[in-house]
């Protein structure tokens, strides 16, 4: 990866920056793209006061094909910088969502969800002409069908209060003191999105130190979250005025500390111990006694295997005999005699655990 391009702004056309990117440098990219609103005429609330729409130069295009086409380039050059097992989100509303959708399958991504922004607090419809526009829509995709992406489940689970996270979230609008104002006083940008969405993008699908590519920066939500959270971020951003609001916002973010930044792994992710490697690292002696809860005794021997009266076998193997089940976790079944009491043999796996996490080279 051309390191010199990490945790910087670059102020340019995304289409022509991400040109002089690397193939394949990038870990994750978040693009909150123009969404081709065509608003027509000025919007007023019933006291007729104008209403602040998103009609910036930056969203006007000539037609549904200019802006296929646009989408089209943006989303290569974005692919061919995406690691192999790399991922994609991309943000929009009505207006873009569906195409943004299909150019994403036809270059080869392969989509894995789409998310439902439900806003806390959306802009009333004035008119009363059609439903709230309550919501936008995040696809998240993969780089391919094949890619291995990075998705910290059990970390989101835990964000959610140990309920598996739904695809509908449900998150105010950026308002308040994280909404940045120009001199005038004035909102900067008409569409800063608020940190904490990103918060929940970056804590879910990419590891502390990887790259985060914005190829849309615009105030630099992305970046603000990315830096927050341990990670890197290239931002493109074709406005100076938004660049510079963007820069001198990163500059006060302070990264949390690397030992907060640990999330809850998935049981699959931590390293297989055999109980072998207890015994032979003298946490457990051959000789001991291991206590099932319904009080069966078992020997312990000094390949790791246990003794029950004739039977032999594994911690599991012989768990299941004595609680007389068809399988059994052997982990969580059994404790260790000693003289203060049982005390469950997890404990050891997590002792050699602990010591594999410090080994050099971990
Ligand atoms: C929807 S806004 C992104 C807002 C951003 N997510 C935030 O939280 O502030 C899209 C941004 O893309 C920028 N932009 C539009 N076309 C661009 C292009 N071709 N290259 C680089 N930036 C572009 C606009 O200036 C605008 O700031």
């Amino acid at each position: 990866m051309a390191r010199h391009f990490t945790d910087k702004i670059i102020e340019g056309d995304c289409i022509e920056e991400l040109k002089k990117l690397a193939a394949g440098s990038v870990d994750l990219v978040f693009a909150d793209p123009p969404y081709f609103m065509q608003l027509g005429g000025a919007l007023t609330r019933p006291d007729q006061s104008n209403v602040d729409g998103v009609d910036d130069e930056w969203d006007k295009f000539e037609d549904f094909a200019a802006y296929d086409a646009f989408t089209r380039a943006w989303l290569s050059e974005a692919r061919r910088v995406l690691k192999p097992n790399g991922a994609i989100w991309v943000i929009g509303s009505y207006h873009n969502v569906f195409r943004l959708g299909a150019a994403l399958q036809d270059l080869g991504f392969w989509i894995l969800n789409d998310i439902i922004w439900r806003k806390t607090n959306p802009m009333p419809n004035f008119k009363g002409t059609r439903f709230t526009n309550a919501h936008e829509t995040l696809i998240w995709a993969a780089r391919s069908k094949e890619a291995k992406y990075t998705f910290h489940y059990d970390a989101l689970k835990m964000l959610n209060d140990e309920l598996q996270m739904r695809s509908d979230w449900t998150l105010p609008l950026c308002t308040g003191a994280e909404r940045l104002k120009n001199r005038e006083g004035r909102k900067l940008h008409s569409t800063q999105k608020p940190e904490a969405l990103l918060h929940r993008v970056v804590l879910a699908t990419t590891r502390p130190g990887e790259v985060i590519l914005d190829p849309f920066f615009g105030t630099g939500t992305t970046g603000a979250a990315a830096k927050r959270l341990g990670r890197h971020y290239i931002g493109i951003e074709r406005d100076p005025s938004y660049a510079e609001g963007a820069r001198a916002r990163l500059k006060k973010v302070k990264p949390v500390s690397i030992e907060d930044l640990a999330v809850t792994k998935s049981k699959k992710e931590e390293p297989r111990v055999p109980f072998g490697q207890v015994i032979e690292a003298g946490l457990i002696h051959p000789g001991a006694w291991l206590i099932a809860p319904n009080g069966k005794r078992a020997r312990v021997r000094a390949d790791g295997s246990l003794a029950l009266g004739e039977a032999t076998g594994s911690i599991h193997r012989i768990g299941a005999l004595a609680s007389d089940a068809p399988a059994c976790n052997g982990w969580t079944f059994w404790s260790l005699e000693t003289k203060a009491g049982p005390k469950p043999i997890d404990l050891f796996r997590r002792e050699i655990r602990r010591q594999m996490a410090m080994a050099p080279g971990a």
